[in-house]
């Protein structure tokens, strides 16, 4: 099972239609609130190491403030491929929102 750690109060959480970068552990996470819906996404870009929690969503993707690479902002996913960045289970407990990874 995956240790779930708390990244931060829902107050810290992104705007509606927006994405934030979060640090967990070593780990760099894009969250984004797309449809009211919380997702945690790998936060570095696969194709060159972008921060993937500084860009912007526009059409449902999370756009790579680097190279414009876009990734669906809830699922990760890059087109119809498998190719793109790898999903964590968010859950929101009181205030606390903690992150499976
Ligand atoms: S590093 Fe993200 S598109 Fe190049």
């Amino acid at each position: 099972m995956s240790p779930r750690l708390k990244i931060g109060n829902v107050t810290e959480l992104p705007a509606e239609g927006q994405a934030k970068e979060f640090q967990c552990g070593a780990k760099t996470l894009c969250v984004t609130r797309l449809d009211g819906a919380v997702s945690a996404l790998e936060g570095v870009c696969p194709h060159r190491g972008g921060p993937l929690g500084q860009g912007v969503i526009e059409e449902g993707k999370v756009v790579c403030p680097w190279h414009g690479w876009q990734f669906d902002a809830k699922t990760g996913a890059v087109g119809e491929d498998d190719e793109g960045v790898a999903t964590y289970p968010v859950t929101i407990e009181g205030d606390d929102v903690f992150v499976e990874i």
